[in-house]
């Protein structure tokens, strides 16, 4: 496959990871986690000490932020550093915060301008976010907004966090932080051109098999 960009949005807990991440397997594509960058930038700005009410401090941090992120769906190493940041940026401490660096304006477009290289130097790739069928990759050949509903989601973040999470700890996760996210993009509703993929009645087989069945179609 020579060049072909797969663009899926969606919110927390729709199964965008799990999802893209096999469907890049599937197809031999490289697969981007575009919400890693914002935890790990996150993690970074926690373990500098910036203050996040400080948006000249987020930004400046994110602009030396050491990022490493692999593309390889096979092995997803995040670093930041020396520092391996891959299991960490998934505590709740840093979903907990990570709107306020994704919200904030100018480490925003350093990390949209980072994924926008990311996907070009990958060529054939399954990119997934908030805004990557509306901002970072509009021209994708795939377009694909994966939606469920809020039960859904909160179930399978649940399952994700191993069953450890109160219900009111997980709402905070995963509805308050939408609320918070929605500041900075549109990823309740389909931006013209994108496909919609209800996963909330489909296993996670059958929502990987609905998105390659997209990504051979558009081959
Ligand atoms: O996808 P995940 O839940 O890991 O994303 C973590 C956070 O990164 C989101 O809550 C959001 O604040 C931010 N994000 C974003 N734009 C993206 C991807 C993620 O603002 N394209």
């Amino acid at each position: 496959m020579s060049r072909l960009i797969v663009a899926v949005d969606g919110p927390s807990g729709s199964g965008k990871s799990s999802v893209c991440r096999a469907a890049a397997k599937t197809v031999g594509a490289a697969y981007l986690d575009t919400g890693a960058m914002y935890r790990a930038a996150t993690w970074y700005c926690l373990d500098q000490d910036v203050d996040l009410d400080d948006e000249d401090a987020v930004a400046l941090a994110v602009e030396s932020l050491p990022l490493c992120i692999s593309t390889d769906p096979d092995h997803q190493v995040i670093t930041v550093g020396e520092t391996d940041v891959t299991a960490e940026i998934r505590e709740a401490r840093i979903s907990e915060k990570v709107s306020e660096v994704a919200t904030n304006r100018r480490a925003r477009s350093l990390l949209i301008a980072a994924q926008r290289q990311l996907i070009d130097d990958a060529g054939f790739v399954v990119a997934e976010g908030r805004d990557i069928t509306s901002v970072v990759a509009p021209d994708a050949q795939v377009r694909v907004l994966l939606t469920a509903s809020a039960e859904a989601r909160l179930r399978r973040r649940g399952l994700q966090m191993g069953g450890t999470q109160s219900e009111q700890d997980l709402k905070v996760q995963v509805l308050e932080r939408d609320k918070k996210d929605s500041a900075a993009s549109n990823f309740t509703e389909a931006a013209d051109g994108v496909a919609v993929l209800d996963s909330s009645d489909l296993t996670l087989e059958e929502t990987v098999e609905a998105l390659v069945g997209r990504i051979q179609g558009a081959a």
